[in-house]
């Protein structure tokens, strides 16, 4: 299913990166709330096109590699004359052994982390953020291991560095943005329990998604560019 028609009456999210694991959960949970969803994946049968089965009036999907930048410009094509309250780009990527220093990273692996947490993130931004409304709300998942200032133990150096420039890129946007109303959202969720945040994790989806959507809509008719937890508090830099 991909359609981005009749888009229906009711508040309306755009999440990119809605497949599986915290994606999905939001776009089960912004359904839940009565929110119409139009959700990316990239391949066929995922959660995501189970979850549209069970609501078909709420929940729609589109396909997208937000790292080829033809299928983004394509997408927001499609888009054009559609219109969210919030916009979020939820996708992103750890590498394989998380453990691995900058010197032991292969330079694919590299660039494969840096090109969708922060390339393919910002170009998720720059092409999605234009269909909020002058109040919308335009978020990007960070996480809490993009802050600088809380890096004490110095673990997992490649993510670490993709998150924290993907918050210096989005506050590059928001400074080149900063005569526009949108509000603008990082969020650290904190270690939730899906593939990229593994088993070990202390929190599941069922008890953290709630608490990250209540914070989306909260920065409806806020302005400027936040970085916060899921509990809506500001995390350091
Ligand atoms: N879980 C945690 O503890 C945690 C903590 C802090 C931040 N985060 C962040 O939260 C976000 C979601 O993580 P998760 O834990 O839900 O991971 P996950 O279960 O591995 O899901 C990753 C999602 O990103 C999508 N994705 C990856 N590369 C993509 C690309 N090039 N284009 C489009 N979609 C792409 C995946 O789609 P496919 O199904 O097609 O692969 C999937 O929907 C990530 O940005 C992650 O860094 C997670």
């Amino acid at each position: 299913m991909s359609s981005s028609a009749s888009p229906g009456p009711g508040r309306s999210v755009l999440i990119v990166g809605a497949s599986r694991g915290l994606g999905h959960a939001m776009a089960a949970e912004f359904a839940r709330r009565g929110w119409r969803v139009l959700g990316t994946v990239r391949g066929a049968g995922t959660p995501l096109h189970a979850l549209a089965a069970q609501h078909p009036d709420a929940i729609e999907i589109e396909t997208l590699d937000m790292t080829a930048p033809d299928q983004t410009r394509a997408l927001r094509e499609r888009l054009a004359d559609r219109r969210f309250d919030i916009v979020f780009v939820n996708a992103g990527i750890a590498n394989r052994a998380p453990g691995d220093t900058m010197a032991e990273v292969s330079d694919e692996e590299f660039a494969q982390v840096m090109g969708t947490n922060v390339l393919g993130a910002m170009r998720a931004v720059e092409a999605f953020a234009p269909l909020t409304g002058p109040d919308g709300v335009v978020g990007v998942m960070s996480s809490g291991q993009g802050s600088i200032a809380n890096n004490a133990n110095g673990t997992n150096d490649v993510y670490r560095a993709s998150k924290a420039a993907l918050n210096q890129a989005m506050a590059s946007y928001a400074g080149r943005h900063a005569a526009e109303a949108r509000a603008l959202l990082l969020l650290a969720p904190g270690w939730i329990r899906t593939e990229l945040g593994g088993a070990n994790a202390p929190f599941g989806v069922e008890e953290a998604m709630p608490q990250i959507v209540d914070v989306l809509i909260a920065q409806q008719g806020a302005r400027g560019l936040r970085y916060l937890d899921r509990h809506g508090q500001p995390v350091p830099w």
